[in-house]
């Protein structure tokens, strides 16, 4: 069986492609696949517009074997992608959608609904639709508005508008999915399998950097503890813009993301687990019954191209003040498992988050996973963000609250979360406690709201000033209260 020495090994579209790093000038381990992309002639289809994963215009589709042994397409920004993140995967790219049949290009159903429809114009955006486009056609027959506008809310046009481009959406896919990729999908599968049993860990190196790709969680923790100042990247997304946008040379790299163990979404009697290497994007569609407050977070996280890398290990690792999943983590009163080679701890969210995107972590330890205890029977749990944009933006505000009445409405138990408004994600404590025994009616929750727009001291930035964000903060717990009524 081949072994993969200092090498990474993916399909790109149908062919075999090993990419060496003894002695590249081209690349490097931190290389995103945009930018190796980029390299050839033949592959410039794929542009870059932000480096920083906002405007689509480097998508490409990832194929991906699954545990049934079938191929799964998914839309990525390749600047945020490192290339060895491609080792045992299919990369897709706009040049090969259309195939040549008798001396004749004939135009992939995505590509000819695009030009029937007229959706483009100076063209710099439409590779990047194209791909998400197709992975939309492989996912999903007729599908309804709702998903098409889900699958481009990650791509920016800036001339021609978005209309003609949905209406290519309703257009092309109505196949099942069939297309030319199709009849070569068992051969891709096989040898997408063949990489995957020939490697365990991945160990790039170049003379100024090492990266690690271990395909176990056993494996990972022995390079934590051999490598305590790696950094660990899972999706990448936030991880890559150091590279893309601050320039920095990442040294040595853990990279989990190959790690499927660390993937798992578990509902327990008491409790849903939940693997911190789960791709937010799945677990959006995993808890959409089970965990709504979390399921609505992620329908206004990012993009689908992030949501597809993006991890809940990395958005709880990255303890941003505005991390989406966080208050909402917070509501359900989560805990995060932590691992490393000879230790397992579990520690409230509440605790972990130390201070500004410093967390509990130890330079051995792993986010193996999380905890979150199902909301007691009759709990209302509700999660809100406020944003300049409704799609693809950061939070400028957000919350989530979790609330117990008795029969009387007297309130049991709240807790009201909030991102935004100060160094960490924070509950408003002085409010809750106000809160707690109290009658849950209009007057107390105007009282309650004042307590919020006084308990917290919010920096004012770019997104918003300081008094912002405190109104804010006030207006959400009415908005909630308006809301729990109608439960
Ligand atoms: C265009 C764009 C839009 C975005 N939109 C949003 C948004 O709407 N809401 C939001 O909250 N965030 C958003 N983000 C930020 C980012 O996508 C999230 O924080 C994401 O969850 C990070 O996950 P990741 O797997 O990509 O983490 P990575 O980038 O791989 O890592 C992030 C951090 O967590 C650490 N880490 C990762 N996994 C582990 C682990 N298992 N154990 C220990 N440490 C770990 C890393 O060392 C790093 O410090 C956006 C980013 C981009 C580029
Ligand atoms: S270049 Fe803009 S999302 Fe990648
Ligand atoms: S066609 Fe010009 S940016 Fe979309």
């Amino acid at each position: 069986m081949k072994k993969y020495k200092n090498a990474v090994a993916f399909i790109l579209n149908d062919k075999l492609v090993e990419v060496n790093f003894n002695d590249s000038r081209s690349h490097t381990p931190t290389t995103t696949v945009l930018n190796y992309l980029r390299n050839f002639p033949f592959h410039r289809g794929v542009k870059e517009g932000c480096a920083e994963g906002d405007c689509g215009a480097c998508t490409v589709v990832i194929g991906q074997v699954n545990e049934e042994n079938k191929i799964i397409y998914q839309a990525v920004d390749s600047c945020l992608m490192f290339l060895p993140m491609l080792h045992g995967k299919q990369l897709i790219t706009v040049e090969h959608l259309a195939r040549i049949e008798d001396n004749k290009i004939i135009l992939h159903p995505v590509q000819q609904s695009l030009v029937d429809k007229y959706g483009s114009q100076c063209g710099y955006c439409t590779p990047g639709f194209v791909m998400s486009l197709f992975a939309l056609y492989k996912n999903y027959n007729n599908p309804s508005k709702e998903i098409i506008l889900d699958a481009l809310t990650g791509n920016l046009c800036r001339c021609t508008g978005y209309q003609p481009i949905i209406e290519a959406a309703e257009l092309a896919c109505v196949n099942n999915g069939t297309d030319h990729f199709t009849d070569s999908e068992e051969n891709i599968t096989n040898i997408l399998l063949q990489i995957k049993k020939s490697t365990k860990t991945l160990s790039l190196k170049t003379k100024k950097q090492t990266y690690y790709r271990p395909a176990k969680f056993k494996k990972a923790k022995l390079l934590r503890s051999l490598h305590p100042e790696a950094i660990i990247t899972s999706g990448a997304t936030d991880i890559a813009l150091k590279v893309t946008k601050k320039h920095e040379l990442l040294k040595e790299i853990i990279d989990i993301s190959g790690i499927e163990d660390l993937k798992y979404y578990e509902e327990r009697p008491n409790t849903i687990n939940v693997g911190a290497g789960l791709s937010l994007e799945k677990l959006k569609t995993l808890s959409e019954k089970a965990l709504p407050a979390l399921h609505h977070m992620l329908t206004v996280f990012g993009s689908k191209q992030i949501r597809s890398l993006a991890t809940l290990g990395g958005n709880i690792g990255s303890a941003s003040p505005i991390g989406d999943t966080l208050p909402v983590l917070i509501a359900y009163n989560a805990s995060v498992v932590i691992e490393s080679i000879d230790n397992k701890r579990i520690v409230n969210i509440n605790d972990f988050i130390k201070a500004y995107r410093k967390t509990d972590i130890h330079t051995d330890e792993i986010i193996t996973g999380v905890i979150i205890p199902k909301p007691k029977e009759g709990t209302i749990v509700r999660s809100y963000k406020i944003s300049k944009r409704k799609d693809l933006d950061i939070s400028t505000v957000s919350a989530c609250y979790a609330l117990k009445l008795n029969n009387e409405n007297i309130v049991q138990s709240i807790i009201l979360a909030y991102g935004g408004v100060a160094a960490t994600t924070k509950r408003a404590l002085e409010a809750e406690n106000f809160i707690i025994g109290k009658l849950w009616n209009q007057e107390i929750v105007e009282e309650a709201s004042q307590i919020i727009f006084r308990e917290f001291a919010p920096l004012s930035d770019a997104r918003a000033g300081e008094e912002m964000r405190r109104i804010a903060a006030r207006n959400l717990l009415v908005k909630f209260y308006s809301d729990s009524l109608t439960f």
